[in-house]
């Protein structure tokens, strides 16, 4: 593939749905990018063992471990430089990077986020769709800004809210509008057909 692929890596914090989702993507010889380095900051996420069971390698960073949100974000950050890689990927990474970092990665860092941002921003966005009574939520993907769940927007899809729905059941959905999200916003980034424009996103052929 001319120019290579993009060599990605997806920060994880739990099940990495999503992240399979992208596996399964960057398994096709000419999807235009592939996962070289796997992160989570959790040792029990169940993530690793799929990115194990891909041959993907693996590094676990535990915030804990970690004086200062800088010192865990430098850590982060030293392990993707040291893989070479050249995009991020938050799939279900549940630690708020610092603005250091989301600006040294400006416009090569992306992030999936369960419902249609600028609603329900934060960690429970699916329990706040619910509590709102919408009939209808989502998925985002976005770049990422220092401002939590902010960020310029590159897709988004719409998913019906349910009267028997529960936050699990609602969120299975949602997941499953994700794994068709996730993967088509890396490739259209990976194939070269998105700009970022200040706070703008631009399509090209
Ligand atoms: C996904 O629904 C993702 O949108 C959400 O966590 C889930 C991770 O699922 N992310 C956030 O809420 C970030 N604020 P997964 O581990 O199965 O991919």
């Amino acid at each position: 593939m001319k120019g290579g692929r993009l060599k990605t890596c997806v920060l994880i914090s739990g099940s990495g749905t999503n992240l399979q989702a992208l596996i399964d993507a960057c398994a096709a010889p000419d999807f235009p990018a592939e996962i070289v380095l796997v992160i989570s900051n959790r040792a029990d996420a169940g993530g690793l063992d799929r990115a194990r069971r891909a041959g993907i390698p693996t590094r676990i960073i535990p915030h804990k471990d970690y004086a200062s949100r800088e010192a865990f974000d430098a850590a982060i950050d030293a392990a993707l430089r040291a893989a070479g890689v050249e995009f991020v990927c938050l799939a279900g990474f549940m630690r708020l990077l610092t603005a250091g970092f989301v600006n040294q990665w400006r416009d090569r860092l992306i992030n999936i986020h369960p419902s249609l941002l600028p609603a329900f921003k934060g960690i429970d966005a699916v329990e706040q769709a619910l509590a709102a009574g919408v009939s209808k939520t989502g998925c985002t993907v976005h770049f990422v800004r220092p401002e939590m769940d902010a960020g310029p927007i590159l897709l988004q899809a719409e998913v019906p809210v349910e009267v028997a729905d529960t936050s699990e059941t609602l969120h299975d959905r949602i997941r499953q509008a994700e794994h068709r999200c996730y993967p088509e916003a890396l490739r259209l980034i990976s194939a070269g057909k998105v700009r970022v424009d200040g706070e703008s996103v631009m399509f090209s052929e």
